[in-house]
């Protein structure tokens, strides 16, 4: 099984924006914890990372026909991108929404998420955790 983990916009800055609400754990940090948690259940992964809209609808758009499940955290896109959650129609793959903060509980304009319209389940507010939890998901999922 081959699961995409897709991250939007600044989360490259892990460790550095915000500490209060993201942590200081760094995005390399998330990426070797995902790198382990995928040999951990047997699953191959890519991470990929972009701060450009396009780039993100490229990289789905890329994954048809070639991986099974998708992960993703939007970051600020999940609050305004329809392409986003056109790319994820378009693909077909089964797509869990990660978040590392609780965005139910900030500012009004977080709580809308396009691509939740398509993903089968969301994940927020659980850190660095929520990605290994959806890959579990994704893995369980992939079994029915
Ligand atoms: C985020 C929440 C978004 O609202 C924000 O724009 C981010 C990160 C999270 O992981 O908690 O950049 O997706």
């Amino acid at each position: 099984m081959k699961i995409l983990v897709i991250n939007g916009p600044n989360l490259n800055m892990l460790g550095i924006r915000e500490p209060d609400i993201y942590g200081s754990d760094t995005y390399e940090g998330l990426c070797k914890m995902i790198s382990e948690h995928a040999e951990k259940i047997g699953v191959e992964v890519e991470i990929y990372q972009s701060n450009h809209e396009g780039s993100l609808v490229d990289k789905i758009q890329e994954a048809y026909k070639k991986a099974d499940g998708i992960v993703i955290n939007p970051a600020a896109y999940t609050h305004t991108s329809v392409a986003l959650l056109d790319a994820l129609k378009a693909a077909g793959i089964p797509a869990v929404e990660v978040h590392i903060s609780d965005v139910s509980k900030r500012e009004d304009f977080r709580q809308i998420s396009y691509v939740r319209l398509y993903c089968e389940k969301t994940i927020a507010g659980h850190g660095f955790a929520g990605y290994l939890e959806a890959m579990d998901y994704l893995k369980e999922a992939a079994k029915q």
